[in-house]
């Protein structure tokens, strides 16, 4: 076996897991010199929460940011994360959005995608793995991991060796709520490692305190290449820390060849960063309590502070449990969809209401949308009978659900006729259509915009500090 190699997650999933998605760039810049001589496989540092957080929270501007991170860091590979075809939104665009989004990501300084689907619909991946390749960056194709009668070891190498044929360049595992044991991550990679031959990447967070001994096990199972994330945000409900692999590894055949001092350079600026968090409050220290109702409910832990935050908007905090306890049932009814965003979130909405309502007596929007099919596939089979309420006689949607849709961007580009500078503000806008004129007008009015957007980020920051996205 050969070196293992890393990524780090310090500017995307370790702050979106512990602190929001809070990190400004002015947090991320005077540690890039040090991150840029770790030597590390990627740095993840954009995508996912990020965007929106950029625009909503922090009155910064994604694009630029992200050619700020590729000048402060021209040796390492930059990450992002994208969400198939609801690349970093939570619909579904046409195949024109997807394209533009992927090359101008690239153009900016973006080098790996990777690119997931809640369902593990390929057809929700195919655009984004098509159009990733031909804008020149490389594709990393993610398996969304979770446990049900469906999801067997069998299932996810089937669906590996189908991403491997789609031109995946590595395929992640991408256990997002910490469910992947250690020894079922053995088994896993050693089977993915016997039927595939692009290289096999596993993010893993450590919200159960299993995370370090799952990389432990996938390492001798032969994984290629790990999450981690620098020790000062790393643990809890992020990814678990780098030093702690680096330093295991070391004299191994699987030594990671990184320099701990390197590392701890770094992460002395980042251990300022997290106290900063932390004393602000958008860093809240129970993130970093093991919780094993993850393991026991099978809900990821960002899901869990989502469910208690919600519960208190409608003064219910005691009906907790009967909530963790009805969302595995709301999840075998809606065909077992892995929970990740946006599905997280619909799984986690619709068993407040049945709680709170009675069962399926109000059904919301999106979980509407899910049983129609309009997220594509869902991997197991629906209760009929809760789709019937959902959506009467309407029929379901068969086919890949971005083929029912036209091309949009004409349309963004005329809607953002002069507030729009770039075409990256039109992607901004396509994305997020609330957030972001409020953004254009901050960035480019300046004076009373400025102050309003201040005092409204500042709210909002409260007010939804614990709706966290999952992934
Ligand atoms: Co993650």
């Amino acid at each position: 076996m050969s070196k293992l190699f890393i990524t780090d997650t310090i500017l995307r999933d370790a702050h979106q897991s512990q602190a929001a998605t809070r990190m400004k760039l002015e947090d991320m810049l005077p540690a890039c010199e040090a991150l840029d001589r770790v030597g590390y496989w990627s740095l993840e540092c954009w995508g996912g929460a990020t965007f929106d957080a950029c625009m909503r929270f922090l009155n910064e501007d994604p694009w630029e940011r992200l050619r700020a991170l590729k000048k402060a860091m021209p040796n390492t590979k930059l990450q992002m994360l994208f969400r198939g075809q609801n690349i970093l939104g939570y619909k579904h665009y046409a195949d024109d959005v997807v394209e533009q989004f992927c090359k101008k990501s690239i153009e900016n300084g973006i080098d790996v995608v990777r690119v997931f689907d809640a369902l593990n619909d390929k057809r929700n991946l195919e655009a984004a793995v098509k159009f990733v390749k031909e804008y020149g960056g490389m594709c990393e194709t993610a398996i969304s991991y979770t446990v049900s009668p469906v999801h067997d070891i069998d299932y996810f190498v089937r669906l590996a060796c189908d991403l491997e044929k789609m031109g995946a360049d590595t395929i992640c595992i991408k256990d997002m709520a910490n469910l992947l044991l250690p020894y079922d991550a053995y088994e896993l990679v050693k089977k993915l490692k016997e039927n595939v031959s692009v290289p096999i990447h596993l993010h893993t967070h450590n919200t159960a305190g299993t995370g370090d001994m799952t990389n432990l096990m996938a390492v001798q199972a032969g994984v290629d290449i790990v999450d981690c994330a620098l020790s000062p945000l790393a643990n809890g409900t992020a990814n678990p820390s780098t030093e702690a692999l680096v330093a295991t590894l070391k004299g191994t055949d699987r030594d990671t060849g990184l320099d701990l001092k390197v590392l701890a350079e770094a992460a002395e600026h980042f251990r300022k960063v997290a106290d900063k968090m932390k004393a602000e409050g958008t860093l809240d220290p129970k993130v970093l309590n093991v919780d094993p109702n993850a393991l026991l409910y099978q809900v990821p832990g960002g899901m869990l502070s989502n469910l208690i935050s919600q519960l208190k908007q409608a003064n219910a905090e005691d009906r907790y449990y009967e909530v963790l306890e009805e969302v595995p049932r709301v999840r075998k009814d809606f065909g077992y969809p892995p929970l990740v965003t946006p599905t997280s979130q619909i799984v986690g909405t619709q068993a407040v209401l049945n709680v709170l309502m009675g069962r399926y007596k109000m059904i919301s929007k999106e979980s509407k949308g899910l049983l129609k099919g309009e997220y594509g596939q869902l991997p197991g089979e629906v209760n009929e009978e809760v789709r019937k309420l959902a959506i009467g006689d309407e029929a379901p949607i068969t086919c890949r659900p971005a083929d029912l849709l036209k091309p949009e961007l004409p349309g963004y580009r005329e809607e953002t006729k002069g507030i729009a500078k770039s075409e990256e503000d039109v992607l901004s806008y396509a994305l997020f259509p609330q957030v972001a004129p409020k953004f254009f007008d901050y960035r480019d009015n300046g004076g009373a915009a400025k102050a309003e957007a201040e005092k409204n980020a500042a709210a909002e920051g409260v007010r939804t500090l614990f709706v966290q996205d999952l992934s």
